[in-house]
C-alpha cells in the first residue's frame, strides 16, 4: 500500500482539511458514551496544529438526513470534548461547504457533520470539488468509514492538492497489513458472532490464510451441526451448515485446524439468574442453548493462542455480558493479552469486551474501525484508501508539486 502521508508534508501557512471519523455513541441526552475514536484523532489535528497549519476538521455523526441539520445530529458535543483533549477552543462552522469562515495558522475549527451535506452519500462530484477547493491538503484520518466512498472520504480525494493518510488511518492499515500480509506464524484468527451469514466472506477469506481459524458464539454451533452434534436449541443457521463444511475442509486441506469446542457452558434460558451447566458437547440436551464454551475447551484455546506469532480476534466466543457465561471470552482475552503474538482486535462486541476484561494495554493494535476492519479482513479494498492510493500513483501529487 502506498499512498503520501500527513507527516512528510510541508504544512507551515497551509489549510489543511482533515476527514476524521469522530462518529462515537451518544445516550439519548447526547453525552458522548465513548470516545476512543475522538482520542485516536488527536495526534493529526496536533501534528497540523504543531506544524503551524490552518486546520479544520470534520466528521460524519450517525445516518442524518441530507440538507437538514438537527440538533441531535450536531457535532457540538464532539467539538466540545475535542477541545478538552487538545486543551483549546475548537469552533464550530455551519454550512461551510462554501466556504466564508475564516481559520487562522495554528488555530482549529470543527466543520459541522458532513453527512448533511447534499450529494455526500453518493459521492457527488461538485461537492467533492467544493470541499477540496476549502484547504490545500486534504488528510484522511478516518479509517472507521474507509469502507465508504462517500465525497468527504473518496472524491475529495481526486480533487485536492494533496491528498495524504493521516497517522491514524496509517498505523491502521499498517497493522492490518502486518496481520494479514505479512503474520509471524502461527497466525490464528478467532471469528465470533451470531451469524455465520454476516461474517461468511471473513471465514472464507482467512480459511484460505490462518493456521488455526478459531469460531465461536452462533458461528461455532453452525459448525457443531455441521459436524453433526446434536445443539438443543443454540443459535444457529442450520442452512449454513454446508458453508461450514467447505471452510473446514478448505483449512483441512491445507493442514490447517477449525478447533471446535469440546465442552461448553448451557443454560435453558438467556437471563441474568439463569442456572449454567457445564456439559461435553456431546450432552447438550434438546432444550439446551450453548452460551458459551466450557473449561475444557478454554484451556485448548489457551494453549494455542500461547503459541501463535499472530493473532486477528474479532468476535466474543460467549455471552460475555452474563458473568455466568463470560469465563470462555475472558480466558481468550487472558491468553491473548499474555501471548507474545502480534495481536490485533476489533469490532464493536470485541472492544466491549476487551474493555470489561481490562486488557487494552495488551493487545498490540485496537482498531478504530467496525464495518472497516470487517472489510479488510474480507479482503476487501477500502474505497477511501485506494482513492490515496491512486493519487500517491499520480506523478503530480508528490508533496507540493501543485502548488
Ligand atoms: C462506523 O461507525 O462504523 C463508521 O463511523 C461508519 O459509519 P456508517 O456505518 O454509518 O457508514
Ligand atoms: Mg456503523
Amino acid at each position: 500500500m502506498t499512498f503520501l502521508r500527513l507527516t512528510d508534508q510541508a504544512l507551515a501557512g497551509k489549510r489543511v482539511l482533515i476527514r476524521a471519523d469522530l462518529n462515537v455513541p451518544q445516550d439519548d441526552s447526547g453525552n458522548i458514551i465513548e470516545d476512543t475514536r475522538i482520542r485516536a484523532s488527536v495526534p493529526a489535528i496536533e501534528h497540523a496544529l504543531r506544524a503551524g497549519a490552518a486546520v479544520m476538521v470534520t466528521s460524519h455523526l450517525g445516518r442524518p438526513t441530507e440538507g437538514e441539520l438537527l440538533p441531535e445530529d450536531s457535532l457540538a458535543p464532539v467539538a466540545r470534548r475535542l477541545g478538552e483533549l487538545l486543551r483549546r477552543p475548537v469552533p464550530l462552522v455551519a454550512n461551510w461547504v462554501d466556504g466564508g469562515f475564516e481559520v487562522r495558522a495554528g488555530e482549529v475549527v470543527m466543520l459541522e457533520n458532513c453527512r448533511v451535506n447534499k450529494g455526500e452519500k453518493k459521492n457527488d462530484e461538485a461537492l467533492a470539488r467544493k470541499m477540496a477547493a476549502l484547504c490545500d491538503v486534504y488528510v484522511n484520518d478516518a479509517f472507521g468509514t474507509a469502507h465508504r466512498a462517500e465525497a468527504s472520504t473518496h472524491g475529495i480525494a481526486r480533487f485536492a492538492k494533496v491528498a495524504c493518510a493521516g497517522p491514524l488511518m496509517a498505523a491502521e492499515l499498517d497493522a492490518l497489513g502486518r496481520a494479514l500480509h505479512k503474520p509471524a506464524r502461527p497466525l490464528v484468527a478467532i471469528v465470533a458472532g451470531a451469524k455465520v451469514s454476516t461474517k461468511l466472506i471473513i471465514l472464507k477469506t482467512l480459511a484460505a490464510k490462518v493456521d488455526q481459524l478459531i469460531v465461536g458464539g452462533g458461528i461455532a454451533n453452525t459448525f457443531l451441526l455441521a459436524t453433526g452434534v446434536s445443539i438443543g436449541k443454540s443459535l444457529a443457521e442450520p442452512d449454513l451448515v454446508g458453508e461450514a463444511r467447505a471452510v473446514m475442509e478448505l483449512m483441512h486441506a491445507r493442514g490447517a485446524d477449525v478447533p471446535l469446542p469440546e465442552d461448553v457452558v448451557v443454560a435453558n434460558d438467556l437471563s441474568l439468574h439463569a442456572r449454567a451447566n457445564r456439559v461435553p458437547v456431546g450432552a447438550v440436551s434438546l432444550d439446551d442453548m450453548i452460551l458459551d464454551i466450557g473449561p475444557k475447551s478454554a484451556a485448548q484455546l489457551t494453549r494455542l493462542l500461547g503459541n501463535a506469532g499472530t493473532i486477528v480476534w474479532n468476535g466474543p466466543v460467549g455471552v460475555f455480558e452474563y458473568d455466568q457465561f463470560a469465563a470462555g471470552t475472558r480466558a481468550v482475552a487472558e491468553a491473548i493479552a499474555n501471548s507474545g503474538a502480534f495481536s490485533i482486535a476489533g469490532g464493536g462486541d470485541t472492544l466491549a469486551a476487551i474493555a470489561k476484561f481490562g486488557i487494552s494495554e495488551r493487545i498490540s493494535y485496537i482498531s478504530t474501525g467496525g464495518g472497516a476492519f470487517l472489510e479488510f479482513l474480507e479482503g476487501r479494498k477500502l474505497p477511501a484508501v485506494e482513492a490515496l492510493e491512486a493519487r500517491a500513483r499520480e506523478p503530480a501529487s508528490g508533496a507540493g508539486m501543485r502548488d
